[in-house]
């Protein structure tokens, strides 16, 4: 699973920061799921953030607890992947 949280200031002021340690914690609780997370530069479209990109699916104005199901699901989906 690849996780892109953008770090751009609009993103990171709107919630982003939180999410980044929501995002640490999950990572830590599935040490067995290979998740590489990174950050990334503004995505464009600041408005309707704050932004995080999934497997290459933006997600737009995510709540923390809306982040950690949606991690979560993907896990029992098994859509994660080495990579
Ligand atoms: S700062 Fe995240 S889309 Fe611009």
């Amino acid at each position: 699973m690849r996780i892109e949280l953008c770090m751009g200031s609009s993103c990171f002021a709107r919630g982003n920061s939180r999410l980044l340690h929501i995002l640490e914690d999950l990572i830590l609780q599935h040490e067995h799921i290979s998740i590489d997370l990174s950050g990334h530069l503004c995505l464009g479209d600041c408005s309707n953030g704050p932004n995080i990109r999934i497997d290459g699916t933006i997600y737009q104005g995510l709540a923390e607890t809306e982040i950690i199901t949606i991690i979560e699901n993907l896990i029992e989906k098994g859509t994660s992947h080495e990579t």
